[in-house]
Parts: C-alpha cells; structure tokens; sequence
C-alpha cells in the first residue's frame, strides 16, 4: 500500500480493549488488495464516551466506523439512523459518515449466514438450528437465522431471562430451552451455533474444561456445528464435533464475512474476502 496522502480517507474501529482487534488487519488488507487510497486504524475510546466518539466521525470526516466493546448499544443511541437490523438489535457494530449523517448498521448477522453459505454451503431455510448463548452475537445470528427461513431456533443460554428476551426478537420459530435441553432438541437439530464465549482463550478461562449444558454425545455425523469462537480456531466444542464426524466451521468466517460486509457499505465496493481471509487466518494460527 502506498503512503497515506491529504486525501487518504480513514476508517476505523472504536472500543476498549481494541488493541487485540483484527479489524485493522482485515480492513488494510483490503485496502491494499484494491488498491484504494484509504487506511484503518484502532482507537481506543473508553465506555461512557462512545456519542463523543462519533460525533468525532462528522468532525475528523472519518468514513467508516466499526464498534465493539463496549459501544454498541450506546452508539445506536447516537446514530441519526439504523438499519433494520440495528434498530432491532438495538446495537450497531458498523457506522457509515453519509455526508456528516451517521447511519447505524449490524453486520453480524448476515455475516454469519454468507459465512456458514461460502464455509459450508448450509442453506438455513426450513433447518432446525440451536443457537446457544443470548447476548449481542446470539441475538445478530437469531434473528438472520429467523430471516433466512429457519424452521426452529431453540436458544439455550445460562440466564434463563436473557433466552427469553432474545428469542422475543426471533419470532414464532423460536423456542426456549432452560434447565438444559431435552435430548431430543439437540439430536434432531440440523445446525448447532455456540455464541457465548465458552471455549474462548483468555486469562479467566485458559485450561478449564469447557463446559456446554448438554450432551456432546448427542452430536452426530448429520450435523453442522459453528463456533463464533476464533482463539483458539479449534475450540472444545469443534474437536468434539469433528471427533463424531460433525461438518464444522470456527468463527474466522463470520469475522471475516462481517468485516467484509462493513467494507462495502463503507467504500461502495465488493469485498477481496480470500485475501482477508489468508491475512487473518494467518495471524491466528494456533
Ligand atoms: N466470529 C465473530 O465474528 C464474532 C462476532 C461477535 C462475537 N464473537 C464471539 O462471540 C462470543 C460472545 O460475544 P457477545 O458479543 O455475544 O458477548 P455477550 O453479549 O457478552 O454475551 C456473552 C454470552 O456468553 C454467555 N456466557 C459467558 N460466559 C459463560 C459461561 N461461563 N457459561 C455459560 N455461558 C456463558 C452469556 O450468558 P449469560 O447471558 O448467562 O451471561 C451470553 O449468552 C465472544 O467469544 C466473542 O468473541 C465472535
């Protein structure tokens, strides 16, 4: 990529922590595969000041904005206005600076369906999935999952009320399972998503037996299992799943697919996504 110029324009994500990102990494990638005269950078903005943030993006004319933790919530708020998605979702993760007017996106959910089409040719429509978890992720893949016509989405989250509250978004297809699932649930469904954190590597979680509220034994050779999780790449979960012959992806796709999504909302542009791939795939190798 050539230097950055007086007319370089910038985009870049905004949370806390955000020094681990890969969005500077995917984006520059991008970029540079172009060839477009633009750079991302990391900032690191603290919770509490996420409407100063963006108010930033009308003053500076940054073109593009990704938000994460612990933003996304606040920066709806903030947005003059939001897609279907994120008004739904009440949490955006991408901003597009339309001439000073900030428009409010969530590119999560559909970067998971193109991620689980382009990954493993799975089609949701009239598939009985289970979503696990219900925080920001779980609720973006519901509801995408509900959209693109999936006949069952069973939510299994540890606190039984934010299941509740996330399969009211979901719509008639969603059941709630709390105290553990029936066997049934789990051995009948199609597609298996875990969007919590469990299996993640961090400090608080690093060596301890990964722990999921049913039967892994229930998993079989007819299912497809999607862990958002991406450090590590295999997670528990995914060596289980593969061990009884299960089709499985980990998140870089979704990651990927999600980036890639904000890109062309940003710069009117089809996104490289092989190129974005092998750039974050390597920096994750385990
Ligand atoms: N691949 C991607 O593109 C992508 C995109 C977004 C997120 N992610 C990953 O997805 C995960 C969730 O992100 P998020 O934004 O949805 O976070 P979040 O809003 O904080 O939700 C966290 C979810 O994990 C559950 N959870 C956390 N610790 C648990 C434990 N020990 N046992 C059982 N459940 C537990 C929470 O359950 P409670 O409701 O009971 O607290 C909640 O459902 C993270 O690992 C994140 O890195 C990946």
């Amino acid at each position: 990529m050539s230097q950055p110029t007086g007319s370089t324009r910038l985009a870049a994500v905004i949370g806390d922590p955000v020094r681990h990102s890969l969005s500077p990494l995917l984006h520059n990638t991008a970029f540079a595969a172009l060839d477009l005269d633009w750079v991302y950078v990391a900032l690191e903005v603290g919770a509490g000041h996420t409407a100063e943030a963006l108010e930033a993006m009308r003053t500076l004319g940054i073109a593009g904005l990704s938000v994460t933790m612990p933003h996304k919530e606040a920066a709806a708020a903030a947005c003059d206005e939001l897609s279907p998605d994120a008004a739904a979702l009440r949490a955006v993760n991408c901003v597009v600076n339309d001439g000073g007017r900030l428009i409010g996106h969530n590119t999560d959910g559909d970067g998971f369906i193109a991620a689980i089409d382009a990954e493993l040719g799975f089609d949701p429509r009239g598939r009985r999935c289970v979503v696990l978890g219900a925080g920001g992720a779980a609720r973006s893949i519901g509801l995408a999952l509900a959209r693109s016509g999936a006949s069952q989405i069973a939510v299994i989250n540890r606190t039984a009320e934010r299941a509740q509250q996330a399969a009211e978004l979901f719509g008639e297809v969603a059941l709630v399972v709390s105290g553990g699932p029936e066997a049934s649930v789990i051995a009948e469904s199609d597609l298996i998503v875990n969007a919590t954190s469990v299996g993640m590597s961090t400090s608080a979680t690093d060596g301890e037996a990964a722990e999921f509220p049913f039967d892994l034994e229930l998993i079989g050779n007819h299912h497809t299992v999607v862990d958002i999780v991406y450090r590590p790449l295999l997670t528990p979960l995914l060596a289980h799943a593969q061990a009884r012959g299960a089709r499985t992806a980990n998140g870089v796709a979704m990651l990927t697919h999600q980036a890639a999504i904000a890109f062309t909302l940003w710069t009117g542009q089809a996104a490289p996504i092989e190129a974005m791939t092998a750039a974050v795939s390597a920096s994750l190798v385990d």
